[in-house]
């Protein structure tokens, strides 16, 4: 099959493209036949050595972990799945990942994909959609009527942060660019702070939950935002436990893992119409370098997605 696979940790051109065997399902595995992977953010500081310390690897290492495709093949073990049945993963990040043609995945990491929408847009929703709901559901507890401050709404994890609040009838403020504000609003948020012109810290008050998904100073200054008791959940930065006493609220830091009943509550919204993938920009597995490229340049506009075999 074909592969993405990186040999040492590096720029983009340590991403070669080349010719290896299929992976052989292990009893609990569904082998998947990949039709779209995505890229994530954590792929390029995977790539780059940003993370060797807390993920070991051996080289070398199929990067990806996003699909969705269709069960080619079950392990003897595996009963809910079948040949031919459409599924989508955030896979184990510490397994060889999803830029191939077929990926070994343990079954209970694979959701079926939701009916409405392609590969493409399916591929799209595992890892930032599990943020999400981690973030908002698990971690904060989003009810009703919370205030929520969503940075970097534009982004592949606000802009389905921003959709995933409003469908727990949340109040929605939201930070991005003006050239990004049209698509945040449409996406459901309530206010738009465009933090090129605006400083958020002097507008917004009262929050229950910042969903941080920028660090350093954005966080330093989103404690100030908060309600007494509310909480700061960050997926980039564990934030200071000394700052949260300090300003009377509570903190989070949230790295997600593989979540099927997850994917199946996001593919039930997903087809229920309350969250709608945005693709930013779609690439071959030729392409691989270009769709890093895009992803590190911290200005892609929703999802980046990489075809890789036929629907
Ligand atoms: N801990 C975890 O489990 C976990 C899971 C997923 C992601 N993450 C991390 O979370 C971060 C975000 O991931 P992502 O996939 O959403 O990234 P992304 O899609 O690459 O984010 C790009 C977006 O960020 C916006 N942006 C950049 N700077 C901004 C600022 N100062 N204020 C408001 N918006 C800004 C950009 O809009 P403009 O062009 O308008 O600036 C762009 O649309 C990454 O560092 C990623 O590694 C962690």
């Amino acid at each position: 099959m074909k592969a993405v696979r990186i040999y040492a940790y590096g720029g983009q051109d340590q991403l070669k493209l080349e010719d290896m065997p299929k992976p052989q399902p292990g009893d609990n595995d569904v082998l998947v036949r990949v039709v779209a992977a995505s890229v994530n953010p954590v792929d390029w500081k995977i790539r780059d050595g940003y993370l060797k310390e807390m993920l070991p690897y051996n080289f070398p290492i199929i990067l990806g972990w996003d699909v969705s495709g269709v069960v080619e093949s079950v392990g003897k073990a595996v009963t809910q799945f079948k040949p031919g049945d459409a599924v989508y993963s955030r896979p184990n990040i510490l397994r060889d990942g999803t830029y191939a043609e077929y990926i070994s995945i343990d079954a209970n990491e694979v959701a079926f994909k939701p009916v409405t929408i392609s590969h493409t847009s399916a591929a799209s929703l595992p890892l930032a959609g599990i943020t999400a709901w981690d973030v908002l559901v698990k971690t904060a507890e989003i009810k009703t009527g919370d205030r929520v401050l969503i940075h970097a709404a534009s982004g592949g994890v606000g802009s389905l942060a921003v959709q995933l609040a409003k469908a727990h009838g949340a109040y929605v403020i939201a930070t991005t660019s003006a050239k990004n504000s049209a698509l945040v609003k449409s996406l459901g948020a309530d206010e738009i702070i465009d933090y090129r012109t605006q400083a958020f810290e002097k507008t917004v008050t009262d929050v229950d939950i910042v969903f941080d998904s920028l660090g350093e100073e954005i966080q330093a200054k989103s404690w100030q935002v908060l309600k007494p008791n509310g909480i700061l959940v960050s997926i980039v930065t564990p934030p200071s436990t000394e700052q949260a006493t300090a300003h009377n609220v509570r903190s989070a830091f949230v790295f997600i893992q593989p979540d099927a009943a997850v994917l199946t509550e996001l593919a039930t919204l997903v087809d229920s119409g309350k969250i709608r993938p945005i693709i930013a920009a779609e690439f071959a597995l030729e392409d691989i370098a270009k769709a890093h490229a895009l992803s590190e340049s911290g200005r892609a506009v929703g999802k980046i997605v990489v075809h890789v075999g036929k629907p």
